[in-house]
């Protein structure tokens, strides 16, 4: 078959890219397959041009650019554009993470504030090329945002399927604004793919969660951009938060690629990273992934709070071709991180703070080791959680700082000044 094509993980059948399917009809999850013809340094020079010369459009986008390795061929393309996000250093961080070679990339910088959109202009484009008439999506926020956002630049009814109490403020508002239909399951975000898949199968709308493998290409991009953005020199250790797997999926197959097609030589390990109350994938590895773990989850991070991760067996593949790690921290241990980078001036949502969380773990037990370059993926943008940073800062603790109420007098702010 002419590539790229799906082929289902679990039992090996093909489908036409232009199929409309996110998942096999045995239900399981479905790959897509691709060859090129250009490889290694002229597959670079190409990538490296378009970054450079790339204007506001397709060739500009920090997806669109690797697009022979995404989703090629005819048809409109749903861009924002998405990606080009900078990759930062900060020593305020490197100090508390006991690392100086420490990068941030910061995911919260795409358009509609998180990774996500990386790989929703890709599931996107490809559900309008196969014909979708509506989109849906289970999700504990960032997902139902940008699938809103994709969704009305396309034209599409969007239905999204959220935990009723569980989402943050900033990605319901979004998903509210952007006019995607949004339902408020009484259930947690396992319920809400379960429904979502169902809803789907019988009702006809295009599944956009990272089951779907277009989201997972959209995705691979992270890493690619990250070691563009390095000359193509790989770090040795690329720490992602963990939740329902999508992306940790995706970095294995962006690597397994990069190797594949010659553009790097050597392959960072990742390590994912999860909160230590919604861990079953931590679990999972610390007994060798013989078994798959299901929980019940709970976690300040409420973009990682899932039990029963879909992408498992895809993200186990990622681990062991990797030499990877899973680590599991605490929510007292992903507030400190938070504050920490936000306190930087950079800023994250809490589940991104738990990779900062994850990489002090592993210094401090030496796994990451003097002189290895790691690069942690800030997931999401600050302002996607107000609700945990006002809590934060009224509560006792180190990294504090409270807002002070004040009469309209000059003297109250002399004394406040002298008071710090
Ligand atoms: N970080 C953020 C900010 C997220 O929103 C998510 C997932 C993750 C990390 C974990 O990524 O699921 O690929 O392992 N959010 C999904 C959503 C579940 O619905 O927005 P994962």
């Amino acid at each position: 078959m002419r590539t790229p094509y799906l082929r289902c993980a679990a039992c090996g059948k093909t489908l036409p890219a232009t199929s409309p399917r996110a998942d096999c009809p045995c239900g399981g999850l479905l790959d897509v397959v691709h060859d090129v013809r250009r490889t290694g340094a002229a597959l670079r020079s190409r990538f490296d041009r378009r970054r450079r010369d790339g204007d506001r459009t397709v060739d500009g986008s920090g997806v669109w650019r690797f697009r022979e390795l995404l989703l090629p061929g005819r048809g409109p393309t749903l861009t924002h554009p998405e990606g080009n996000t900078a990759l930062y250093r900060r020593d305020a961080v490197a100090r508390w993470v006991g690392h100086d070679d420490l990068a941030l990339k910061h995911e919260g910088e795409n358009p509609t504030g998180s990774f996500k959109d990386r790989g929703m202009t890709v599931a996107v484009t490809q559900a309008v090329r196969a014909g979708a008439t509506a989109v849906a999506c289970a999700s504990t926020g960032n997902t139902s945002a940008s699938m809103a956002a994709y969704a009305a630049q396309a034209g599409l009814p969007a239905l999204v399927f959220v935990p009723a109490g569980k989402v943050a403020a900033g990605k319901l508002a979004q998903a509210l604004a952007y006019g995607a239909r949004t339902l408020l399951v009484k259930g947690d975000f396992d319920a809400c793919l379960r429904l979502a898949r169902e809803a789907s199968d019988a009702l006809g709308l295009a599944l956009l969660n990272s089951i779907n493998p277009w989201r997972i290409e959209g995705q691979k991009t992270i890493v690619w951009e990250l070691l563009q953005q390095r000359g193509w020199d790989p770090p040795d250790w690329i720490v992602v938060p963990a939740g329902n797997l999508g992306n940790t999926a995706a970095f294995g197959k962006a690597l397994r690629e990069a190797h594949g097609f010659g553009l790097v030589r050597r392959v960072p390990r990742v390590v994912s990273v999860q909160a230590a109350g919604a861990s079953p994938f931590y679990r999972s590895f610390r007994g060798g992934f013989r078994r798959r773990y299901r929980v019940q989850a709970e976690t300040v991070a409420t973009a990682i709070r899932i039990g029963d991760p879909a992408s498992h067996d895809r993200a186990v593949r990622t681990i062991r071709e990797t030499r990877g790690l899973v680590a599991a921290v605490g929510d007292r241990e992903i507030l400190e991180a938070k504050a920490v980078v936000d306190a930087a001036g950079i800023g994250c949502e809490p589940a991104s703070a738990a990779a900062v969380a994850g990489a002090r773990r592993l210094v401090r037990e030496g796994t990451i080791r003097p002189g290895d370059s790691v690069v942690a993926i800030l997931t999401g943008h600050i302002l996607k959680d107000p609700g945990v940073v006002m809590d934060f800062h009224a509560r006792a603790g180190r990294h504090r700082n409270p807002p002070v109420t004040i009469e309209a007098r000059l003297s109250d702010v002399a004394r406040l000044l002298k008071r710090r």
